[in-house]
């Protein structure tokens, strides 16, 4: 039997697709199954290795114990999107709707996918950074879309506004902004930003912004685009509880647009998961309501994990280029006589008992080739696990 259909065009769009037909693992997989069976530190995916605050845990295990583990309404428990408005007119200045205006979803995954199949018609194009957080490609493929990107080039890994002008035009449906990046570390300054919005209104595009990480910066802060003049009306926000309250598996993300957009992305998701994480999603508003002592400690016990990591990869040898927000920083393994970083990473578990990821897993042709010998590290890991891992790179051979 022959298989067609979307499955093609995700795998492609992921770069995932080999010359065979057969559908790769994800270097993220790869380089997992290599920690687990090598029994080398993790700095390939990025999730943490501590639990999150206690008043967040406690109030899922009293959701489970109080029965709310059935269908939660298809928009999200009132009190979750009663919590995003808060959160976003705390920190924000925000005025939300938690009725009209606010979706919760399956991470913010689902928000992505759901948002650019309800937005997207075949031959639309979407603008992203590159790199780009791999589900982009994979989405923006398998909704028939055509994926234009404006490289971050080292050391500061921010776009040059010259470039993106000329890759935004009138075919562009959606510009898709993820600030604070992954895998950079980079934070969008508001000329970028502002950029961003001027051109989303010349082209009647809508912009799609991610911000998974927008409470982990550490120096510049994290500014909503949706907070820029012209830009409310045409922004779909999307963020998640995973980064911030460390509970990646549960999945409790969402977005925030003008009505008509949340009905549009209602219309995709309603069928993809219809609803998930009932005793989750009044967890997630516990923690989205703890006081703001909570974020801004959360953001500096990461940045000395940063500062340790990065010191530690400084000390190996490598070339490292400053994270200002995320869990991750970017390193040169050149000057280590490493030219190539997908190899590098397959051996360094038997060099130094480490897993990293290479740059290459999140873009493709040129852009990859130009940073062949830069690899993603984790840093969002214990500190004694962190000093472990410095320690295991220094003995690398140079
Ligand atoms: C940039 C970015 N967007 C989205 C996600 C996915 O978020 P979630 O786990 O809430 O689906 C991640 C997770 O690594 C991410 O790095």
């Amino acid at each position: 039997m022959t298989i067609s259909g979307g499955w093609r065009r995700a795998a492609a769009g992921a770069g995932l697709l080999g010359a065979d037909g057969s559908v790769r693992p994800t270097i993220f997989a790869e380089m997992s199954a290599l920690a687990v069976r090598t029994g080398a530190i993790n700095l390939g995916q990025g999730f943490p290795d501590e639990d999150g605050p206690a008043e967040v845990l406690e109030a899922a295990v009293a959701a489970i114990r109080d029965g709310e583990n059935q269908y939660p309404p298809g928009t999200g428990i009132p009190q979750l999107r009663q919590a995003v408005a808060e959160h976003q007119r705390r920190f924000y200045g925000l005025e939300v709707d938690p009725d009209r205006e606010v979706l919760i979803t399956a991470g913010a995954t689902e928000a992505i996918a759901a948002t650019l199949l309800a937005l997207l018609e075949p031959g639309d194009e979407v603008v992203t950074f590159e790199p780009y957080y791999d589900e982009y490609g994979a989405i923006i493929s398998l909704a028939g879309g055509v994926h234009r990107t404006v490289p971050l080039e080292p050391p500061g890994f921010l776009p040059d506004l010259d470039r993106l002008r000329e890759t935004v035009t009138d075919r562009t449906r959606v510009i898709l902004v993820n600030t604070p990046h992954n895998p950079t570390g980079s934070v969008l300054d508001r000329a970028t930003l502002t950029a961003i919005v001027e051109l989303a209104e010349r082209h009647d595009a809508v912009i799609v912004t991610d911000s998974v990480y927008e409470h982990l910066t550490f120096g510049p802060e994290h500014i909503p685009i949706e907070t820029l003049a012209g830009a409310r009306e045409r922004t779909v926000s999307i963020s998640s509880g995973g980064k911030t309250f460390n509970t990646t598996g549960w999945k409790v993300g969402w977005l925030t647009a003008p009505a008509e957009l949340v009905t549009a992305v209602l219309a995709v998701k309603q069928f993809l998961t219809y609803v998930n994480g009932a005793p989750f999603q009044p967890a997630i508003a516990a923690g989205l309501r703890l006081p703001d002592a909570y974020f801004t400690g959360i953001a500096q016990a990461l940045a000395h994990k940063r500062d340790v990591l990065s010191d530690g990869l400084r000390a190996a040898g490598f070339d490292v280029f400053p994270s200002d927000g995320t869990y991750f920083v970017v390193a040169d393994a050149a000057p280590l006589g490493f030219p190539d970083a997908v190899e590098l990473c397959r051996r360094l578990p038997g060099l130094a008992g480490v897993v990293a990821v290479p740059l290459g897993a999140f873009s493709r042709g040129d852009y990859a080739a130009r940073t062949a010998s830069l690899v993603r590290f984790a840093f969002c890991k214990r500190i004694d696990v962190l000093e472990e891992a410095a320690q295991r790179l220094a003995a690398l051979p140079r």
